[in-house]
């Protein structure tokens, strides 16, 4: 029970913060260019883990539609506001779902499923993964398209000590004010889990540390292949970056494409 429990915050404590989750990765641009080119040649678009619709409010300018489902409030809030700023038809072209990836069903089909940006490494178990596909195969259309991303288990990261520490630069946090930051890694082996704490220290008087946990399962490239495969899908692409280069030795992304498994 504790370990469900920690995986459940895992999965939901680093997107209570839409606003500092917007900060941070402010700078992450190349792959929404890559789901908003890919987007292009669809009408309709279903996002697993949409968030605050940082992929999606592109794609929806360049004219596609939009089904976004997420668990998290703040960050559909969060996503709310920024729709109020769209011209309406763009905010016309969004609609979203609160709930779990695994259970949600839309009753519709779309030509392009999409879950971007490590959404499927909260997916932390077999059962997690049989229960999201069969969603996934549920929602596809005949030849529609599943395409994301997630990152490739770095082995020196996952070899380091339980409890290693990585010192980062002091910031400028959007509530909390400068902050001193560092990171603790700890790797279940067993069950594949990446436990990142995030660790914050305020310097402004009377504040105290806090600290967000985040869990994302480690899926090896062969493993993640072989899991689309037992669960009715096959691979029909992979990339290790978002320019569509192979993936390689040295890549830090797996960016899967896959369809419906014909025989
Ligand atoms: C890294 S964010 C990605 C958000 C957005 N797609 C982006 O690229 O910025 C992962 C999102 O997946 C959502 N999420 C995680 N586990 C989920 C689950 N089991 N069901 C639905 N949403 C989930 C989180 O709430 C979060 O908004």
């Amino acid at each position: 029970m504790k370990r469900d429990r920690e995986l459940e915050a895992g999965a939901r404590a680093h997107f209570e913060d839409p606003q500092y989750y917007a900060q941070s990765y402010a700078t992450r641009k190349d792959d929404v260019a890559y789901y908003t080119r890919v987007a292009k040649k669809h009408d309709r678009v279903l996002e697993y883990g949409i968030g605050s619709g940082r992929i999606a409010l592109p794609i929806a300018r360049g004219g596609a539609h939009v089904v976004g489902i997420d668990q998290s409030r703040p960050m559909l809030a969060d996503l709310r506001t920024r729709l109020k700023r769209q011209p309406p038809e763009v905010r016309a072209r969004i609609t979203t779902r609160t709930g779990d990836m695994r259970t949600v069903r839309l009753g519709k089909r779309f030509p392009l499923v999409i879950c971007p940006f490590n959404t499927a490494l909260h997916l932390y178990t077999r059962e997690h993964m049989e229960q999201w596909f069969s969603r996934v195969r549920e929602h596809l259309e005949p030849r529609g398209e599943l395409v994301l991303d997630i990152s490739m288990p770095i082995l020196e990261d996952l070899a380091d000590e339980p409890g290693t520490s990585y010192a980062m630069k002091p910031f400028v946090h959007p509530t909390a004010g400068l902050v001193e930051y560092h990171e603790v890694f700890d790797y279940d082996r067993v069950r594949q889990i990446l436990f990142v704490s995030m660790c914050f220290e305020p310097k402004a008087r009377g504040q105290e540390p806090f600290m967000v946990p985040l869990a994302h399962r480690q899926y090896f490239p062969r493993e993640f292949e072989t899991l689309l495969h037992y669960n009715g899908l096959e691979a029909t692409a992979v990339y290790g970056d978002f320019q569509g280069g192979p993936l390689v030795q040295s890549s830090d992304t797996m960016i899967w494409h896959a369809r419906k498994r014909r025989k």
